[in-house]
């Protein structure tokens, strides 16, 4: 088999036309949302605010994500200017106090972080770096063994929270925010918090098969998983599609900063069992162990995926990336035939994307349920997948 590198030299010319019409549509799009936390779009194609609606929306980061990383790319300083604004948009979150919960690398690190990382701006940096000790301070320290994880969301004491806490596999997303801090300070308390966390999701998120468990309740003494749910996959010991992209692409950047092979094998478990979910049409189900019908998509399952998957060819010994960079070069292909608009008078990229396996589909049909719609991270990763194929030397992680 070819080595990655090789494959992505073979294909940069479909990656280039792609980028050139991802570009086009964002110069336009940059504009007319400027003064947007998009999430998705309305029935006209435009995007959706969540500026008034939930400024702390763990998803308001990948509008300025997108525009930094665009700006990092065609130094066009439109997108520069949007990113900005956008990080003026969520400032109200951080002087709030607001977001209390692990979403805080999605939010922060690639807004303030990624402004600090390619521009220097001392505030933006700072303002990252308490975003970094506040999920460090997450951290539940076990009692009775060594270690401890990160807390996914604070549950209200005097209930039956006073015995366990949560963590969910979405977190492996936002350790790099430790990483950093941790290089940045040239303090390492933060990366072991990280690594801690990581050394947990290995044992209770991932399962021998390569799939997930979406959240998992912890015993607070000795961290020992007490039960599992659901979640937002179809229930209990299914598949959700974005968590298992979430472990792809997680457990690879947790290797990109430590070197640690487990971290790598964990990847590559999540990415051997992902390829096998979606290899045939390359569409990714929101749940690989739902019933088949109705066929239900999660596009942003896929792009994250995508973006893991090259992550990962590209750390992996030569000659042994090639099947990954292939896998993640088929998802695009077929995402970006079946699921991209690239009509600049439309404010989304990828449609299909689905917030969860839902409750019920109601007679006011999909989108209404969250299922089949632009979801703005969806956007982000497909266009961050690109831009690692065309060897963009900047993302947020
Ligand atoms: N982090 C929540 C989700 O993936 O929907």
């Amino acid at each position: 088999m070819n080595n990655a590198e090789t494959i992505i030299r073979e294909n940069r010319a479909w990656a280039e036309e792609v980028f050139s019409k991802i570009d086009r549509k964002y110069q336009a799009v940059t504009l007319r949302s400027r003064n947007k936390l998009p999430y998705g779009v309305d029935e006209n194609g435009i995007h959706l605010d969540m500026t008034e609606r939930r400024r702390s929306w763990w998803t308001n980061g990948f509008w300025g994500g997108l525009n930094w990383l665009l700006y990092a790319y065609t130094k066009n300083e439109e997108y520069k200017t949007t990113a900005k604004r956008s990080e003026e948009l969520l400032r109200p979150v951080a002087d709030d106090f607001g977001l209390q919960n692990h979403d805080v690398g999605f939010v922060w690190h690639m807004t303030y972080g990624a402004d600090y990382r390619l521009t220097g701006d001392k505030a933006a940096k700072n303002l990252d770096l308490y975003m970094a000790a506040s999920l460090a301070s997450r951290f539940v320290l076990a009692t009775k063994v060594p270690g401890g994880f990160i807390r996914a969301w604070n549950g209200k004491r005097g209930t039956e929270w006073d015995n366990y806490d949560r963590s969910i596999i979405d977190c492996m997303m936002n350790l790099p925010l430790l990483y950093w801090a941790s290089a940045e300070l040239d303090d390492d308390r933060f990366a072991r918090v990280a690594r801690a966390h990581a050394d947990m999701s290995i044992r209770d998120h991932l399962r021998a098969d390569g799939s997930v468990n979406h959240i998992v309740d912890h015993d607070r003494e000795t961290t020992e998983m007490t039960r599992t749910l659901g979640g937002q996959g179809y229930g209990v010991g299914s598949s959700w599609s974005r968590g298992c992209a979430w472990a792809l692409y997680g457990f690879a950047l947790s290797y990109r900063h430590t070197g640690d092979a487990r971290y790598l094998e964990a990847s590559k478990r999540a990415a051997d069992y992902f390829i096998n979910c979606v290899k045939g049409d390359w569409l990714p189900r929101v749940d690989f162990r739902a019933p088949e019908e109705p066929v239900l998509y999660d596009s942003t399952a896929g792009a994250c995926a995508a973006c893991g998957l090259i992550e990962l060819a590209k750390r992996l010994p030569e000659n042994e990336g090639g099947k990954y960079v292939e896998a993640a070069l088929s998802l695009l292909r077929a995402m970006g035939e079946r699921f991209c608009d690239f009509d600049p008078a439309n404010d989304h990229l990828l449609d299909y994307g689905t917030e969860r396996y839902p409750a019920e589909l109601t007679p006011e049909g999909y989108k209404k349920a969250g299922v089949h719609m632009s979801i703005i991270y969806g956007d982000y990763y497909y266009t961050e997948a690109i831009l690692k194929l065309l060897g963009c030397e900047f993302d947020p992680w």
